[in-house]
């Protein structure tokens, strides 16, 4: 069976130095908890760094953390000293990850940096092309390893790679302000999956995919030169299971067996039945807005004195990145603050913050959920926020409030919990009174639906559900490799083609003959486009027929040395060569004047949109307009559209970034079909690449062979990737 890797900066253990080497202890952090529990089931490696600096390390030293980590079916990807500056604590933790958070302040746009950060994603990708054989899966995760999924894919084509970004995916206006943009989404699009946490990171991320690369995006569906890519959202869950069965065992241990910290807090609560704790955990990071909270617990201890006393905030920080600058005056400041407000609140008897900087044991952790009142969770911006589900599954009554950010992921699953904005001191006071009074009905009412979500969509569904969708992405391409026109299924047309007496080949022009261009006009055809033509045309048993949407001006112009047929405006004029244009329709234009000024009010309101007149048609262009902005407007005139055309008899037609409005009755179909009529071919070919095309392709006679430019689905017979493929394609027809 295929296996499936993960790949991820970090391993889901770290080391701990002791006097006689080194010991594996649990990493922290949504990712590394997350995935931990699921890695084993899918019987892959997992790759990554070990979090020491390799430079420390003895090679027998090395050779032994290796070992012990192989047993836990992890790789590692050791790191220098220089590498973690330069590539952890550099790119990825002063430049990734401030600017994706919109920290847009704090980021660093080291050049130095970016080559380090090119460098380890390469060794990454390394050690992933030695362990992954043709056939696996590769689930590459985070911000750390951008470049790796292309790295992977270039190499190994036929490994399938996903892809899971576990902070936010920045808005296209705070994107665009990197300097390596362009080759952070490169190396995104390598991946054939690409998970976010919710829909609001997936549309940043099309949207700045669409603005920077130009692809077709149709709903998640990435249409990149020659692959099909997908992105979607798979809002992570946790282990629930091990929270709940957990918290249910610590507290039914007995008095003399229970932990440290389980007894101070039964302590706490004893002193008097009024007591009440509020829980705030995270990593510390000045995206968690730790600062924040704890001005918004000074203001509610202002605002609410009845609760002196009474009422205690634990506040649990795990050291985080701590040789990165703005992490060390985060800890500055936090220090301070809650200095500051024990030192105003507190007395001998009562410590209004307990804080403690470290990480917890997992039992504790989940006693500290189990035991307090109030989860605060208050990032500024937080891709997901695990903690806040994990209070949820340790709750065994079903007590309990979450004061939560809408800046979290996570808010978007919870709308139970009392949501706040992070920078409003007032708001979260406020909220927090409200929680702390909160009758025990509403309590369990509303902890009672997060548990049946947060237990259904757990870290496995997750992972499964991302497994899946790899799979179903393989499918997708797979459909197109079927109908892509390999080296011998070139040998079998062309085998026709030498064979036949008598051929028809019907050549649509923008986007398959030639690539598109912003403006209409310029799209010219070229030397090389000449001279594959003539030689075409040189084979007297060919009969070679352009066939366009475009006016019949142009491709006279572009074409009058050239000895070919033209049938131009999806079918109205036909000239064949050294004869007179002639309409292959009857057709009027009564219905300009209604339909003309429908079209101009969009022109108006689109900047960088215009309107083509043509014999039979009118056509609003948007090609050169802002792309979102005219996709929703492009919508809209259709909807307008349909109102009209019913009762005038006419057609509308999407093109690639066009809309076409023309009489009825004519298409591209039903014009080659009356080219042929009589004509005796015994050989007939079609090519295009967009939807009026189609109509080629579904009714010329069986036996035609059509073929699609371009991976999207169609009725063609073949597909070609690009416009340099048909041209490859037709210069090699009849070798
Ligand atoms: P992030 O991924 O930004 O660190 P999350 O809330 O998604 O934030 O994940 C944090 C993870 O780290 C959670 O699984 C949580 O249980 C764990 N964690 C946080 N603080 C501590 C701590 N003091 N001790 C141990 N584990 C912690
Ligand atoms: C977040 C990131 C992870 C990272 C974790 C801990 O959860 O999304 O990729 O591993 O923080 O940070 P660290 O820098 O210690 O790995």
């Amino acid at each position: 069976m295929s296996k499936l890797h993960i790949v991820a900066n970090r391993l889901p253990y770290s080391l701990k130095k002791e006097a006689d080497g080194y010991e594996l202890v649990e990493s922290v952090g949504g990712l590394a908890t997350g995935m931990k529990s699921v890695y084993t089931e899918y019987g892959g490696k997992w790759i990554g760094w070990s979090g020491v600096n390799s430079d420390e390390l003895s090679p027998q030293e090395s050779d032994a953390i290796d070992q012990k980590l192989l047993e836990k079916s992890c790789v590692t990807v050791p790191l220098s000293e220089q590498e973690i500056l330069e590539y952890y604590e550099g790119f990825s933790n002063k430049t990734v990850w401030p600017l994706f958070h919109y920290f847009t302040q704090y980021v660093d746009y080291s050049p130095v940096n970016w080559e380090a950060y090119k460098r380890v994603n390469q060794r990454f990708a390394d050690r992933v092309l030695e362990v992954a054989e043709d056939g696996d899966r590769v689930w590459v995760h985070d911000y750390q390893l951008l470049l790796v999924p292309e790295m992977i894919k270039s190499k190994k084509p036929n490994v399938t790679v996903g892809f899971f970004l576990h902070i936010p995916f920045p808005s296209y206006e705070v994107f665009r302000i990197l300097p390596w943009r362009m080759e952070l989404l490169k190396g995104m699009l390598g991946a054939d999956l690409l998970g976010f946490h919710i829909y609001d990171y997936e549309r940043h991320f099309l949207s700045s995919v669409r603005r920077l690369y130009g692809y077709e995006i149709a709903f998640n569906e990435i249409h990149a030169d020659d692959r099909i890519i997908k992105a979607d959202s798979f809002p992570m869950g946790i282990d629930y299971a091990k929270f709940k069965s957990t918290s249910a065992s610590v507290m039914q241990k007995t008095i003399p067996e229970r932990s440290e910290l389980h007894k101070e807090l039964e302590k706490y609560f004893m002193t008097s039945p009024d007591r009440r704790l509020i829980l705030s955990i995270d990593r510390l990071d000045y995206t968690k807005g730790i600062p924040q909270r704890l001005k918004a617990f000074r203001k509610f201890m202002e605002k609410y004195p009845e609760f002196h006393g009474k009422v205690t905030l634990v506040m649990l920080a795990v050291p985080s990145r701590g040789q990165v600058e703005e992490y060390m005056m985060l800890k500055k400041e936090v220090d301070e603050l809650v200095g500051n407000i024990n030192g105003t609140y507190g007395n001998i008897n009562y410590t209004p913050v307990w804080y403690f900087y470290r990480a917890m044991p997992f039992e504790n952790l989940v006693e500290l959920y189990n035991m307090s009142d109030v989860a605060l969770i208050t990032p500024l911006r937080d891709g997901m926020n695990l903690v806040a589900k994990e209070y949820v599954a340790s709750r065994g009554n079903q007590t309990g409030v979450i004061v939560l950010s809408e800046m979290a992921g996570v808010a978007k699953e919870m709308g139970e919990a009392i949501i706040i904005n992070p920078i409003n001191e007032d708001e979260i006071a406020e909220a927090l009174y409200r929680a702390l009074t909160m009758p025990l009905d509403e309590q369990k009412q509303r902890m009672g639906y997060l548990q049946e979500r947060i237990q259904r969509y757990s870290v496995f569904k997750w992972a499964g559900e991302f497994v899946d969708a790899l799979e179903n992405v393989k499918r997708i391409q797979k459909e197109f490799l079927v109908k892509k026109i390999t080296n011998s299924v070139f040998g079998e047309i062309n085998k026709r083609y030498v064979n036949a007496a008598k051929r028809a080949i019907f050549l649509d022009y923008d986007g398959t003959l030639t690539a598109f261009h912003k403006n209409p006009q310029e799209a010219t055809p070229n030397d090389e486009l000449y001279e594959i033509l003539n030689k075409l045309l040189a084979d007297k048993k060919n009969t070679v027929t352009i066939i366009s949407g475009r006016d019949r001006y142009t491709l006279e112009k572009w074409f009058a040395d050239v000895p070919i047929n033209l049938i131009c405006e999806h079918g109205v004029w036909l000239r064949k060569h050294g004869g007179e244009w002639q309409t292959l329709t009857n057709v009027n234009n009564d219905w300009m004047p209604v339909i003309r000024p429908v079209l101009e009010r969009f022109v108006d309101r689109t900047p960088g949109s215009f309107i083509e007149e043509k014999n039979y048609s009118l056509v609003w262009h948007y090609r050169k307009a802002e792309p979102e902005q005219s996709l929703i407007r492009a919508n809209e005139l259709k909807d307008e559209l349909l109102d009209l055309v019913g009762n005038l008899n006419l057609e509308i037609m999407e093109g690639s970034k066009v809309i076409e409005v023309k009489s009825g009755g004519i298409n591209k179909g039903i014009a080659a079909n009356q080219f042929i009529h009589n004509g005796n071919f015994d050989y007939l070919m079609a090519m295009g690449d967009d939807w009026t095309d189609e109509y080629m392709f579904k009714e010329l006679p069986d036996g035609a062979i059509t073929i699609k430019v371009g991976i999207q689905r169609t009725s063609a017979n073949y597909k070609l990737e690009s416009v340099d493929a048909v041209r490859k394609f037709l210069r090699n027809l009849g070798e």
